[in-house]
């Protein structure tokens, strides 16, 4: 038999190359597969990672349990921007969870938000708390209209969070939808200085009286301040 010409042998052992590195059942070009590479390596800017360890910017100042199970204590936090994974070696526990467009909100109600709140990372926002919530199944099972009567016409959960703005800075992460199991529904997380602590507290109280918390199985509250 003729072997075949060189340039063909080439492209068939590309092919192979790329199918044992990539797991792909079809050849790639070699531009094509850094590509997908490079996607795996940042699949999803609006991922973000809570890292629960020794390590981190944020000091411990509290954590404790509201409802449902715990977090393993924690003395140090880090927020980033991406979707750590593993676990470095000094944490705990990560929590991911991804920016994503509102639910609720009505326009009017969008624009009083953007116009009164402030973005996170103020200087004298030395205070920070991350507050991850897991609802129930009968939440869960409700329609959009539903919740959205519940949060707001019957909680008040927006036109009491307005109350606390510009000073309590915030971000809602979702956590449901991510291709990692994740052991809570949302990741809150909020930023203040330091003489607005009690406005907090007494936020907390408000929202956590609602109707909406009573859908809530899991809430963990973990205070940080700037290390
Ligand atoms: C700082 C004042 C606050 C304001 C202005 C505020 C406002 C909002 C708004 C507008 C939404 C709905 C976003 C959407 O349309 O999808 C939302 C969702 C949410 N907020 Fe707040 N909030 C505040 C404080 C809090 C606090 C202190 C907590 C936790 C203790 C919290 C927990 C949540 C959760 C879990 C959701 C998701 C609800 C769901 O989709 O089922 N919020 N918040």
């Amino acid at each position: 038999m003729i072997p075949p010409p060189v340039s063909s042998r080439r492209s068939a052992l590309k092919h192979t190359l790329n199918f044992c590195t990539l797991g792909t059942l079809w050849p790639l070009s070699n531009s094509l597969a850094q590509a997908e590479v490079k996607t795996n390596m940042n699949p999803n800017p609006r991922l973000h990672s809570f890292i629960g360890g020794l390590e981190g910017p944020w000091r411990v100042t509290s954590q404790r349990t509201l409802i449902g199970d715990g977090l393993s204590p924690v003395t140090r936090l880090n927020y980033l921007p991406e979707n750590i994974t593993p676990p470095p070696s000094h944490a705990s526990w990560v929590l991911h969870g991804a920016t994503s467009n509102e639910r609720y909100v009505t326009r009017s109600e969008k624009e009083q938000l953007l116009a009164k709140q402030k973005a996170l990372g103020r200087l004298e926002a030395t205070c920070a708390v991350l507050i991850p919530i897991k609802k129930n199944e009968k939440w869960w099972s409700l329609t959009q209209d539903e919740r959205r009567e519940i949060f707001e016409a019957q909680s008040h959960h927006n036109q009491i969070g307005m109350d606390y703005l510009p000073a309590i800075a915030r971000r809602l992460h979702h956590c449901r939808d991510l291709t990692s199991s994740e052991p809570f529904d949302f990741l809150t997380w909020f930023e203040f200085a330091e003489e607005h602590t009690a406005e907090f507290d007494k936020l907390l109280t408000r929202l956590r009286a609602t109707e909406e918390w009573k859908y809530v199985e899991r809430e963990v509250e973990v205070r940080v301040t700037k290390a």
